[in-house]
């Protein structure tokens, strides 16, 4: 369980990047974060997995605090995919990126190999096992880099606007790969059907600050509320 408390963080400057926001979120549910360009989706991610400093407030999961001094603990529960896949793809080919972060935890090679292939089977793409991230198609680019945060074995994992770059079709692939994972997911996304269709709760964030949640559908049915929120 992710226990969310009250945590703010500003960036240097003195930009807020989002203020007071607390939530839980039980195992396996699947909440969507959604907002307009800047109402803080991507800093509250960075700042759930311990990149981006809180300037208050705590972040819990499964009783493990996020610690200033410490994130590293929270980082092993805690898994994030970018919203570029480019920034989590950067080895010659996927099997060697998926082998990465098993090994720098240390795992042997026999058990990097076995999370690697079992990331690639949970998501349907064990074709791309040998490929060049260079040669990926957006949507295959975006299932790459979603098992590669797999490997890591996370209880939560967070998404930044996964359907971005993707057609029609490659979003449809991720509905279909999204849906079975087991983790807690977060999902930040303007994509309101796609939020609709993952998720089962919605909170919408306005500048830097939770508006309204409750049910995608009825959220997203409030059309003054969605006005208001750029959305
Ligand atoms: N690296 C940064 N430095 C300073 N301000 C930032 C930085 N990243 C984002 N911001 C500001 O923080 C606020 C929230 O941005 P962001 O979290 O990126 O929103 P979203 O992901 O919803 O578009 C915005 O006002 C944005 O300009
Ligand atoms: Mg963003």
């Amino acid at each position: 369980m992710l226990v969310v408390r009250d945590i703010s963080a500003v960036y240097p400057g003195g930009i807020r990047a989002f203020t007071g926001v607390s939530f839980e979120a039980e195992a396996r549910e699947n909440i969507a974060l959604v907002g307009a360009n800047g109402a803080g989706k991507t800093s509250l991610l960075l700042a759930l997995i311990g990149i981006l400093p809180l300037s208050s407030g705590s972040v819990n999961v499964d009783g493990v605090e996020l610690d200033p001094e410490n994130p590293g603990e929270l980082r092993r529960k805690v898994g994030l995919v970018f919203q570029n896949p480019e920034d989590q793809l950067f080895m010659p080919s996927i099997y060697e990126d998926l082998v990465f972060g098993p090994l720098n935890l240390g795992l042997s090679g026999e058990r990097a190999a076995r999370r690697a292939a079992d990331a690639l089977e949970l998501l349907g793409i064990p074709q791309l096992r040998d490929r060049s991230p260079l040669r990926l198609s957006g949507g295959e680019k975006r299932l790459a880099a979603i098992a590669t945060v797999l490997t890591m074995r996370p209880e939560v994992m967070l998404f930044d606007e996964p359907t971005a770059f993707l057609d029609p079709r490659a979003r449809r692939s991720l509905v279909t790969a999204l849906k079975p994972l087991p983790h807690t997911k977060i999902i930040a996304t303007h994509d309101l059907p796609f939020a609709a269709q993952v998720c089962s709760r919605a909170l919408i964030l306005k500048d830097g600050a939770i508006r309204a949640q409750g049910r995608p559908d009825a959220l997203f049915s409030d059309s003054a509320l969605m006005e208001e929120c750029g959305l």
